[in-house]
Formats: C-alpha cells, sequence, structure tokens
C-alpha cells in the first residue's frame, strides 16, 4: 500500500460495516457533506482515510478503491463504552454544548480516549508519506494533533473541530484541560465554525501560558490569531462548514421530489401548514422546545389543529447514552400529549418518526414543508436548516431558526428564537406558519444566495488553503 500525500482522520470511516442477518457482513457507503467535500481533492491526491466501521471488533483493515484508501481503526464494545459513548459523548459533547446536561467525569473513560486516540495517530502515521498533509476532524480525536507530530515532524496537520468551542468558564471544569489544549497544540492550524469558539480558544491557551507544558511555555499571540508553542506557530481561525447547495439544489427540481412531496402533503390529509422538523434524536437540538411552543400555540387557540400538521423525523443516536434514553422519554411523551388533546382519528397533529429516512424521502419532505423548525439549545453549525435553504428553488416555505446555532450567523433573514424564552419561539414560529407569500420569497431568496454561494467546496478550499500557508507546510494540495 502507498502512502498518501492527503490523510484524512475522522472518528468515522465513510462507509459502515453491515452486519447481515446470515452473519455475513458488507460495507453501506456512508456519503456525508465531509466525504462529498473532500472527494475531488482525496482522489486527486491518492488520498486516504483513517476511521473507525461503526461497528465492533471489526479487524484493522486497509480498503484500497481507485484514488483512495480506507484504514479501518478497529474498536472493541468496551472501547465503544469508553471512548465513543463515554468520553466523547457523555463528558466533551455536553461540556462543549453549553453543559445542557451534566458532563460526567471518569478517569477510565480519559484513559481509554487517551489509548484510542494514540490507535488513530498510529494509523494516521502510517498512512502519510513525507511531508504529507493530515487533517484530522473532530472532538473525538483531539489529542490525535499532538500525538501525530510527535510520530511525525514532517508532517503539516490540521484540525477542524465541527461542534462549538465553548467558553473557558465551562472548559475549566475538564480536568485533562491541559492534555487537551496542548493535544490541538500539535496541529499547524485549528478551525472552528465560528470567529467566537476561536476567540473561546485563543483566550483559553492564554489563561494556559503560564502552564509548563511539555512542549515548553504556551505563549499566545491573539490578536493575529495565533499561538506560540516553543519554536512553533499555531494558527487559529474561523471557517464555517456548509453543504453541497448546488448538487441538493438540483436534485430537490427533479419530477420524482416534486410528485413524492405532493404526495406527502396530501397522505398528511391535504393541511394548509407542514410544520417540520429534521434531527439526529439529541438533547442539544431543541426538539422539546418546538412540541412545547406548538402544544401552547394550540393551548392558546393561535394555531388551528384541523389545518395544522407537524413531522418530526428524528434519526436515531447514540442511545446507549443515558441523558438520549432519557430525551427519547420526554419527546415520546410530548408527542402523545399533543396528539392525546388535539388529534382526530386518523388524523394526528405531530407526525414521529423514530428511524433514518432514505436520502431522497429526505428532500421530498424539505420541498413540502411550509414552515421548517431548527430550534437547537446549542449547535456548532446545523447543516439542516442550510439544506432546507437549498431544496426551496420555488421560494416557498419559511425558516425558524435558533440564535444558538451557527448557521444563524449566515442565516440574519430567517426567523431567528431564542430557544430559553419559549414566548420568543411561539411567536416565531406563528409567524412563519402566517407569513404572506411575497415576504416569504423574498427572504427565502437572500437565504438562497447565501447557501449557494457558500458551499461545502468553498469551506474545505479556505481551510486547506490556510493549512497550506502555515509554517511547517510542504507543497500545496492539487
Ligand atoms: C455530530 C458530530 C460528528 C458526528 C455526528 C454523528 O455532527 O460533530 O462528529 O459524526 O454528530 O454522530 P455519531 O456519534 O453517530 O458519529
Amino acid at each position: 500500500i502507498t502512502p498518501s500525500d492527503f490523510v484524512v482522520v475522522a472518528n468515522r470511516l465513510p462507509v459502515d460495516l453491515e452486519r447481515l442477518p446470515d452473519g455475513t457482513t458488507r460495507w453501506k457507503r456512508s456519503p456525508g457533506g465531509l466525504v462529498t467535500a473532500l472527494e475531488p481533492i482525496l482522489r486527486s491526491n491518492h488520498g486516504a482515510w483513517v476511521g473507525w466501521a461503526g461497528v465492533a471488533d471489526v479487524d484493522a483493515g486497509v480498503i484500497v478503491e481507485d484514488d483512495l484508501t480506507l484504514y479501518s481503526v478497529p474498536l472493541s464494545t468496551e472501547e465503544i463504552a469508553d471512548y465513543y459513548e463515554g468520553f466523547s459523548n457523555a463528558t466533551l459533547w455536553p461540556l462543549y454544548h453549553d453543559v445542557i446536561v451534566r458532563p460526567e467525569y471518569r478517569r477510565e473513560w480519559w484513559n481509554v480516549y487517551v489509548e484510542v486516540n494514540r490507535r488513530f495517530a498510529e494509523e494516521a502515521a502510517k498512512a502519510a508519506a513525507p511531508n504529507a498533509t493530515v487533517w484530522i476532524q473532530d472532538y473525538q480525536l483531539q489529542l490525535v494533533p499532538k500525538m501525530l507530530r510527535m510520530l511525525r515532524p514532517d508532517l503539516t496537520i490540521g484540525f477542524f473541530l465541527h461542534i462549538p468551542f465553548p467558553p473557558v468558564e465551562l472548559f475549566m471544569q475538564m480536568p485533562w484541560r491541559t492534555e487537551i489544549v496542548e493535544g490541538l497544540l500539535g496541529a499547524d492550524l485549528i478551525g472552528f465554525h465560528l470567529p467566537g469558539g476561536a476567540q473561546n480558544f485563543l483566550y483559553l491557551a492564554g489563561r494556559l501560558a503560564g502552564h509548563q507544558t511539555s512542549r515548553g511555555n504556551i505563549g499566545v499571540r491573539s490578536k493575529l490569531g495565533v499561538v506560540q508553542v516553543g519554536f512553533r506557530s499555531v494558527r487559529v481561525g474561523a471557517f464555517p462548514i456548509s453543504i453541497a447547495s448546488g448538487e441538493l439544489d438540483e436534485q430537490s427540481r427533479s419530477k420524482s421530489i416534486r410528485d413524492r412531496a405532493k404526495a406527502i402533503r396530501k397522505e398528511l390529509g391535504n393541511p394548509d401548514k407542514i410544520l417540520l422538523g429534521v434531527d439526529r434524536l439529541d438533547y442539544t437540538k431543541g426538539i422539546d422546545v418546538r412540541l412545547d411552543a406548538l402544544n401552547e400555540l394550540l393551548v392558546d387557540g393561535r394555531v388551528d389543529p384541523s389545518r395544522t400538521v407537524m413531522v418530526q423525523l428524528a434519526t436515531p443516536s447514540r442511545e446507549r447514552v443515558e441523558s438520549y434514553v432519557h430525551m427519547r422519554g420526554e419527546i415520546e411523551r410530548m408527542v402523545s400529549r399533543i396528539n392525546g388533546e388535539y388529534a382526530e382519528v386518523g388524523r394526528p397533529v405531530v407526525h414521529y418518526i423514530h428511524r433514518p429516512v432514505p436520502r431522497e424521502e429526505l428532500i421530498a419532505f424539505f420541498v413540502a414543508a411550509d414552515v421548517m423548525l431548527v430550534t437547537p439549545l446549542r449547535d456548532g453549525m446545523n447543516l439542516v436548516a442550510k439544506e432546507y435553504v437549498a431544496c426551496r428553488s420555488d421560494l416557498g416555505g419559511s425558516l425558524v431558526l435558533s440564535e444558538f446555532t451557527g448557521a444563524a450567523a449566515e442565516l440574519r433573514q430567517a426567523f431567528l428564537c431564542n430557544p430559553h424564552d419559549l414566548e420568543d419561539v411561539k411567536d416565531k414560529m406563528q409567524a412563519a406558519i402566517e407569513q404572506p407569500r411575497e415576504t416569504g420569497r423574498k427572504t427565502m431568496r437572500a437565504l438562497r444566495r447565501q447557501v449557494l454561494t457558500h458551499d461545502v467546496d468553498r469551506w474545505a478550499r479556505a481551510f486547506l488553503d490556510a493549512l497550506s500557508h502555515t509554517g511547517a507546510a510542504g507543497p500545496a494540495l492539487i
């Protein structure tokens, strides 16, 4: 196997290993936005992707496709429990999302997080050619930059955080805060979605400046977005991620999607207004907030249950983590309660699906929905908001969007709401439902201009371009 000039390291591979009922297995491609964006760069540089196959006890292995090599990092059942469900999703996830639920700090989880990060770093070191560029993704792998630099000082290393980076007051809770900051500072460039996250990180690096680290004192020249670590400069910046908006726009215009969207409206009983929520079932997403708001609007008589339908598509996620089990129970109770009060036989007010929905079906729902509800309590970006906008070439539909998402910084014309202020959420939902057609078209046109000109390709190029201008960089990627 030839090592690659461009290596992506992420917790998940762009393929999942599926175990079939007959005991055999097969690879299923799961093309997220990241793969779509990076595929051309990966292929033209004989790229490699290092990640986990999504199930326990898959042997370490290398899959060579045409121009892309996949390195599967094995995780045991215990490692999934401690590194993935534990430290990543019951410690870091809630801590980085404003402590919406209380993070659990457990030494045994931390120890396994360190071990698993080391395994990813070792695999990346094998996959990378001399002077290659390695791009590490997200909160599950924050120690990899430093570990990889120790193994391979010749590499150019980038890191991107896909979730918010919390204010220093919250981050300081972390018992292993110095190790994590040092881990990240192994990169040449650290990217966040928003300037606020980058600022939080720079300020934190400043707080730790007096600490003696294994790499010498950390000094900060924060104005420039540069952290000085011994003789090395680490650049810090904001790079808001996006979607493959052009492709999605095109797909949503197809006849089959249009027909399906019409069929969905009919299946829902031809209501005047379809409200839609699309999320992983996660307590950060504020699914409970929008259900609460809908319930009160119904109680107040501000929404007519005979003419309004809400559809909530909730993809199952992290189902063995307790806070997720709890949130699911809450949401399902709220759905039943609203339907118990306001549904007629054969005509529920809230349709709730807790299964993954195929991509085409999802696009048809976006096309059908009159009001899109995106109400997270905190979200790094929220790509669903951008997907909805990309699907509305008809200029129909309106978007209710939480101020606490990264997307709100770009989609200023949406109905922005504070998800902690229920009256505000109700007002914005009602305004979106009642919005006159012409105003809606104007707003949607402005939103689409932003989303169509700022796609995921632009994001990847901006990051890689900045990375190629850092001190350590070898030849730029083509
Ligand atoms: C968020 C994270 C990703 C993660 C995704 C799905 O978007 O930033 O790193 O892959 O959620 O979560 P999962 O735990 O299923 O990978």
